[in-house]
């Protein structure tokens, strides 16, 4: 009778990954549940406005508007506590150690995406017309900053 044992082993396997993977979980440092946490804020709103301007969604100026002041709001953030050295270029996020060494650069693109969302801010209310360029500028300061200081998949 291997059957039952065969099951036992297997549940218990599966509950010491779980127990694993919870563990995992709660270590995950507050301040990278914050950054991840903000940049998953700045995706959903930039998905809002990216519709509009696509055509994918009727233009609506409340929810554009909203949706800028989300963005700006998380510019307002202030970084300097959310990247501590313990918490980069380790195989838990995707923070490379080079924010660490060149703080002083990955802040000043921060300073570019806060600008940039200030424009889409001001535009965000006035029409679909405007949405496209300032996205444009928006998008540039996103992607300079993952090329230099997020780890690639
Ligand atoms: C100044 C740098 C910087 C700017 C600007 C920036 N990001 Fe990020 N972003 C990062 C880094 C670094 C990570 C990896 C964080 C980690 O894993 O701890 C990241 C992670 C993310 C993630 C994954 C979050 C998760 O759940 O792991 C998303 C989505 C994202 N960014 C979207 C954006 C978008 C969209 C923009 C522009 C509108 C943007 N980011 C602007 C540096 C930046």
């Amino acid at each position: 009778m291997h059957r039952p044992l065969t099951i036992l082993a297997l549940v218990g396997a599966f509950a010491a990954t779980s127990v694993a993977f919870a563990e995992e979980h709660a270590q995950t440092p507050r301040e990278v549940k914050a950054r991840q946490g903000l940049m998953n804020v700045i995706s959903l709103n930039l998905a809002v406005v990216g519709d509009m301007a696509k055509g994918e969604t009727e233009y609506d100026a409340e929810a554009a508007e909203m949706a800028a002041d989300s963005l700006m709001g998380v510019a307002l953030v202030d970084q300097t506590g959310l990247w501590p050295d313990a918490t980069l270029g380790t195989q838990s996020n995707r923070a490379l150690g080079k924010i660490g060494e060149d703080r002083a650069g990955f802040l000043a693109i921060w300073d570019d995406f806060d600008a940039a969302a200030a424009s889409l801010q001001a535009v965000a209310a006035d029409g679909p017309e405007g949405l496209g360029a300032a996205l444009g500028e928006l998008g540039k300061t996103c992607k300079a900053c993952h090329d230099d200081y997020r780890v690639s998949r």
